[in-house]
């Protein structure tokens, strides 16, 4: 059970739609965002995910113990363009990480381009970054956190599938040094993290969140395999993200910077 009060009191949220149990968190701020009338930044928080989407045609279940929820944030195109929205999800994996490593100091704690949050090297966290169809100020970012749930394994429930994510090994908080956490706490802590990068975002000042995704990047100075959209691959040696948030890439050919796709292979993988 959340404290809705607790939650109430973070900077980031000014409403929150809450559910015990619904589809889609972020199915849900997608509909609400297309609505005139709905207050943001909005929360939607449910406590089980019976049809949790991930990127591409993945899916992602989430059983009892997992944090699930989505933001439906407002972008005045004036400060945060459209063209800028790739720096959001990087932001958000930011403050995943960020909030988790403050709840789990001992964790070893990575983001994984673009926006997921590895833990001792296996997936702990994925988000999934959408525009408001009709809208050119709304995103959704819809965030799923492995916190007490177990058994994490491919394919199991409470896993991601798809033919993309297939093979990925995930981890839970819990899993990872046995302690169950009080989920309104981690979600605070998510939230509070998220405020201050959003407003970096907004201050145009995505410098402090590449600066801080460097820090944690996963991929840097390894071997990297990256499929783009429309099925185009890039491999080398990764180095780290440029200012735009595209991770740089050295091959053969010389150094690539690649705005999307998925890392479909990298040095030392589990
Ligand atoms: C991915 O790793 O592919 C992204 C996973 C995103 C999952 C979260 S859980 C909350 C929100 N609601 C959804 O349906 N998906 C996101």
């Amino acid at each position: 059970m959340f404290d809705l009060a607790r939650i109430e009191g973070c900077g980031l949220v000014a409403r929150i739609d809450y559910h015990e149990a619904i589809g889609s968190t972020s199915d849900r701020a997608l509909e609400l965002g297309a609505t005139e009338e709905t207050k943001l930044p909005l929360l939607v928080l449910a406590e089980r995910q019976t049809a949790g989407r991930g990127r591409g045609t993945n899916r992602w279940w989430s059983d009892e113990g997992a944090l699930t929820f989505s933001l439906l944030l407002e972008a005045p195109a004036e400060r945060l363009p459209p063209t800028r929205w790739p720096e959001v999800a990087l932001a958000a994996g930011v403050a995943v990480s960020d909030a988790l490593r403050a709840l789990a100091p001992r964790a070893e704690l990575h983001v994984k381009w673009p926006n997921d949050v590895y833990l001792a090297g296996r997936k702990v966290c994925g988000i999934l970054s959408e525009s408001v169809p009709g809208w050119r100020d709304r995103l959704v970012v819809g965030i799923g956190v492995n916190v007490n749930n177990r058994g994490q394994r491919p394919g199991d429930r409470g896993q991601w599938t798809g033919a993309r994510e297939q093979g990925v090994s995930a981890m839970s908080l819990v899993e990872h040094d046995g302690v169950a956490r009080d989920l309104t706490t981690v979600l605070i802590a998510v939230l509070d993290e998220m405020d201050r990068r959003w407003s970096d975002l907004l201050a145009g000042e995505f410098e402090k969140v590449a600066t801080a995704y460097r820090a944690s990047c996963l991929l840097t100075n390894k071997m990297v395999t990256i499929e783009q959209p429309g099925g185009s691959v890039v491999a080398g040696l990764c180095a780290g993200i440029d200012d735009a948030g595209r991770l740089r890439v050295q091959t053969e050919r010389g150094e690539v910077a690649v705005l999307s796709g998925t890392v479909v292979a990298w040095e030392g993988r589990d």
